[in-house]
């Protein structure tokens, strides 16, 4: 099989494309011919091992021990192990790997049962695998963080990307009042995902406007961690997905003592692959109420391709790679 592999730490130009055996699944195990696979800033994170502590928590510290990047993930289960009970040959499936090996950017991967949902019928492979890693992250961050109620105002700053795509719509179905923030080229997508109300970033500072907000999604950009309290109501709660590595500092070390010396909470997460929450989103994708967000789709050969547009931290939703269809570079796919 082809894999895009990176037996080095550095830039996308470590990738290279390799032909590896197929693997074969254990008793527990699935495997999944990869039709689709999705980008995530923790892909390039583990690819620069950016930041350094990445090395000591999963990467390997001299060299990666992840040799194939890509946890996201939707395909065809074209074998199975004795013990699994779940899946069929035949079935279509999408879900985030990365609790079980990681390996999306292959033509094959083996995956536990417990990575893996039912692909729902009404969206493409490359539509399902925009939304593990992002559409969990914004759910958790949303609801188990965030505590979401009908009728808040919810503000997701960095609403445009993987992550904040997923917030409007996820916030919207939860019966909140939205306002998205995002540049001007992606008000008009923002309008059109569900949301109530639209910042341009470029033309106005949420945190100054005097507007108060129940809860604060910060997907992406930065301010410091003062401004966001600001724009807070006196119980609302700020939570940090990404951003900025001062935004991280400020909500690990000043969001707790924030939180404990005021009716205010900010708190920062890592998401946790979960198959009940993506069974969840799943209901969501099949009700219509959730559609993933593709900026557009790379061949596997041109997996850095898709990571150096990436790191640029502006891609409108996700970035795919079609892994079946080597034959194109698809930038126009747009809103799907
Ligand atoms: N905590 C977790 O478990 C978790 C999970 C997933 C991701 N993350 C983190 O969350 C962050 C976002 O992830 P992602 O996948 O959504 O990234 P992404 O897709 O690369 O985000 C790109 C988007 O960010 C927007 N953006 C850039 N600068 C901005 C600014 N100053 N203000 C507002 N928006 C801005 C861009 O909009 P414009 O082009 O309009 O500027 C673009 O649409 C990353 O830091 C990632 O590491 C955390």
């Amino acid at each position: 099989m082809k894999a895009m592999v990176n037996t080095e730490y550095g830039s996308p130009d470590v990738l290279h494309l390799k032909e590896l055996a197929k693997p074969s699944p254990k008793e527990d195990e699935i495997l999944v011919k990869v039709h689709a696979a999705s980008v995530n800033a923790a892909d390039w994170h583990l690819l620069r091992a950016d930041p350094f502590l990445v090395r000591l928590m999963v990467g390997g510290l001299l060299k990666p021990k992840i040799t194939i990047l890509g946890a996201d993930i939707a395909g065809r289960v074209e074998a199975v192990g004795e013990n699994v009970k779940e899946f069929h040959p035949g079935d279509e499936v999408f879900g985030d790997i990365s609790a079980c090996g990681w390996g999306g950017f292959a033509e094959y991967v083996c995956a536990r049962e417990n990575a893996l949902v039912l692909k729902p019928a009404n969206i493409t492979f490359e539509q399902a695998a925009a939304v593990p890693l992002a559409g969990v992250a914004a759910l958790q961050g949303l609801r188990d963080y965030g505590q979401i109620r009908p009728g808040q105002k919810v503000l997701i700053n960095g609403a445009s990307g993987g992550v904040g795509t997923f917030a409007v719509q996820i916030a919207r179905s939860f019966g909140a009042e939205v306002t998205a923030v995002c540049s001007t080229r992606n008000v008009d997508m923002a309008h059109s995902l569900g949301a109530d109300h639209v910042i341009d970033y470029t033309r106005e500072d949420f945190t100054r406007s005097g507007q108060c907000y129940d809860l604060i999604l910060a997907a992406n950009g930065y301010h410091p961690i003062s401004d966001y309290k600001r724009a807070l109501s006196p119980d609302g709660i700020y939570v940090m997905a990404g951003g900025s590595m001062p935004q991280m500092f400020q909500a690990m070390l000043l969001g707790p003592w924030i939180s404990r010396n005021s009716e205010q909470k900010m708190v920062h997460f890592l998401a946790k692959p979960n198959k009940k929450d993506l069974t969840f989103i799943k209901e969501l994708l099949e009700t219509g109420k959730v559609k993933p967000v593709i900026d557009g789709c790379y061949p596997l050969s041109e997996v850095a391709g898709a990571f150096r547009y990436m790191e640029e931290e502006h891609a409108r939703g996700k970035v795919v790679i079609a892994v079946d269809r080597d034959d194109r570079t698809d930038r126009t796919l747009g809103l799907t």
